[in-house]
């Protein structure tokens, strides 16, 4: 027997729709209520330093208006540390961030960058906010991350959605069962996304140590075709199979 699996949806990409035209509309905050509408377990977004996608007004709204805990990404600026602490957000999940790049490319460098993670862990936690950490499926990493003082992990699953052979995307999915059995070792709590969709997310949903599952481009893009509430159940559907059908979670 397991723990259910959660599914944390990502609505940057709505944004992404509006600002490529500059309208008022799709509106972030109508998807996120559609989301919960739709048995989402959390909404994340990521406010980016050149805010290509989610603006400021967005991540205020949705953090007043909807009911489940905003789950915020973020970079570990000055700037965005500090529109964190006056938005005082429920969740962080501290992520690299580069202004070149189309999507966060690789995990945080914890071992590289740990006083300056650590010290913006301690200020999220005088909030009583629950720090997450983006990071590879990497041993050492995680050994850190659990020295930060954040409770929580989410491991960065671009790798093996991005693998272009059935080896490759084996040999990253054997990292990512290692790192979540490893970091669950710890104590720490295990989230895992990136790169997910319709057909690559059962074999990560099957993990028994994965707590969350966090999908934005997938499910935006599928709400196209089928609309958003459609596009997370049937994202929900195929975790909670996944899971059980492992598991009999
Ligand atoms: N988790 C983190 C930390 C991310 O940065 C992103 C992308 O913003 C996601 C999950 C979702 O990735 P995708 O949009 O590929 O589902």
């Amino acid at each position: 027997m397991s723990k259910p699996i959660l599914l944390g949806v990502n609505i940057d990409h709505v944004a992404t729709v509006r600002q490529a035209r500059g309208t008022v509309y799709p509106d972030p905050l109508a998807a996120a209520l559609l989301a919960v509408d739709a048995g989402a377990d959390g909404i994340t977004m990521h406010l980016r330093e050149d805010r290509r996608h989610i603006q400021d007004h967005d991540v205020k709204r949705v953090k007043e208006k909807v009911a489940l805990p905003l789950n915020f990404e973020m970079a570990i600026t000055e700037e965005i540390v500090v529109f964190a602490e006056q938005l005082q957000p429920p969740k962080a999940c501290l992520v690299p961030e580069k202004r070149t790049e189309v999507t966060t490319e690789g995990g945080i460098d914890v071992i590289g960058q740990f006083a300056r993670i650590k010290a913006v862990c301690e200020r999220l936690k005088n909030l009583n906010c629950e720090v997450s950490l983006f990071i590879d499926p990497d041993l050492e990493q995680i050994k850190m991350a659990k020295q930060t003082g954040a409770p929580t992990i989410e491991i960065h699953t671009g790798a093996y959605a991005d693998a272009t052979t059935h080896e490759d995307q084996a040999l990253e999915y054997q990292r990512i069962v290692a790192a979540a059995k490893y970091a669950a070792s710890l104590g720490l709590i295990v989230n895992a996304g990136h790169g997910l969709h319709y057909e690559n997310t059962a074999l990560i949903a099957k993990i028994p140590e994965i707590n969350e599952l966090n999908i934005g481009h997938a499910i935006v893009a599928r709400a196209v075709m089928v609309g958003f509430a459609q596009a997370v159940q049937e994202m929900k559907k195929i975790m909670i199979e996944a899971r059980r059908s492992a598991y009999g979670a």
